[in-house]
């Protein structure tokens, strides 16, 4: 590669080529490809060493780009009201559509988001297609949040457009919105409440016995090297701690909001994780992070990173 990151013509060329571009999204940093073009699609899964195929978000300009690949009924179309933003919605699957078997993984059901990111969007429209992106990291590592983690994961071996640090910092809140039903896949950085109160309806939330669950929602991802050990009051020895609002541990110690903001700490997280990652430190212990708001994303996420690796 002659040099990374790439302009933003170079970007839309080499997505246009059915090639993989990284790109940064309000929520983390997406690995992007052609979702109409499964030779392009294949070389998302390559470049994350995904072992196997889980399906993908596809990532849309606008509503009108979204309503040409999912069905969207009375009921998602409220949902859609909160786009641009970080909310995948689940639908079913246009009948007929040009869109690869390897980013619905032969469902009959599509995940589509439109980013809150403007470069993402006008992305998108210079590309002209829906772009599948998983976040743009190998598989079951960290998602990154800025240009420089992309850069790191991948050895500067995967194009990437700047588009400065991620706003939100965790993933998109996942809602299936199937025969009159909306069911939460994955908690993410629209919390629930802010959607039911902005949309006026009512969530579920998914049990693990439900065959809609997100396929993709394995137990150990987004891990960090280190073992983290949760809900730390303070550190024991030889342990690195991540603090949050006034537990704020030993003197120096790295703090994912001094002032107890969980929007705050959501922006942080993984850079956070990443930066404890890079000390070569074996242990994390994390404060506790109360559970409303957007405390349900960081705890589901924190959760899935401590847990013991390779379910695969
Ligand atoms: O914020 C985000 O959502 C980021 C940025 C890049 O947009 N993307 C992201 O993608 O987190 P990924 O691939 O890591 O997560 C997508 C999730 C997976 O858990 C997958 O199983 C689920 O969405 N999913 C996709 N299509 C689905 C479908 N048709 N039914 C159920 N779950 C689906
Ligand atoms: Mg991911």
């Amino acid at each position: 590669m002659p040099h990374n990151p790439v302009t933003f013509d170079e970007a839309v060329a080499l997505l246009r080529n059915g090639e993989v571009c990284a790109f940064a999204t309000e929520t983390v940093y997406g690995l992007g490809a052609d979702a109409t073009n499964s030779d392009a699609v294949l070389k998302i899964y390559q470049t994350k060493n995904r072992p196997r195929f889980n399906p993908l978000i596809a990532h849309c300009a606008d509503l009108q780009m979204a309503q040409g690949i999912a069905e969207f009924d009375e009921l998602a179309l409220r949902l859609a009201a909160l786009w641009p933003g970080a909310l995948t919605l689940v639908l079913p699957l246009k009948s007929g559509v040009e869109i690869s078997d390897l980013v619905t993984a032969g469902l009959d059901t599509i995940a589509v988001r439109v980013p809150g990111h403007f470069l993402a969007r006008r992305l998108i429209a210079a590309a002209g297609k829906p772009l599948a992106a998983p976040s743009a990291n190998p598989s079951g590592r960290l998602s990154p949040t800025s240009v420089e983690m992309v850069r790191t994961a991948f050895d500067d071996q995967v194009p990437v457009l700047d588009g400065g640090d991620c706003e939100k910092g965790v993933e998109s809140t996942i809602l299936s919105v199937i025969g009159g039903k909306v069911v939460q896949l994955r908690a993410g950085a629209l919390a629930r409440e802010d959607i039911e109160r902005a949309a006026g309806i009512e969530i579920e939330l998914a049990k693990s016995d439900m065959p809609v669950a997100a396929p993709g929602m394995l137990k150990s991802h987004y891990a960090p090297r280190a073992g983290l050990r949760l809900n730390a009051m303070t550190p024991n020895p030889g342990e690195t701690y991540l603090g949050f609002g006034a537990h704020s541990g030993p003197e120096g110690a790295l703090n994912l909001s001094p002032k107890g903001d969980l929007n705050e700490a959501a922006r942080n997280l993984f850079a956070y994780l990443a930066r404890l990652d890079a000390t070569g430190t074996n242990a994390i212990a994390i404060a506790p992070i109360p559970d409303d708001g957007l405390g349900e994303a960081i705890n589901d996420r924190l959760e899935r990173a401590a847990a013991p690796q390779g379910e695969y």
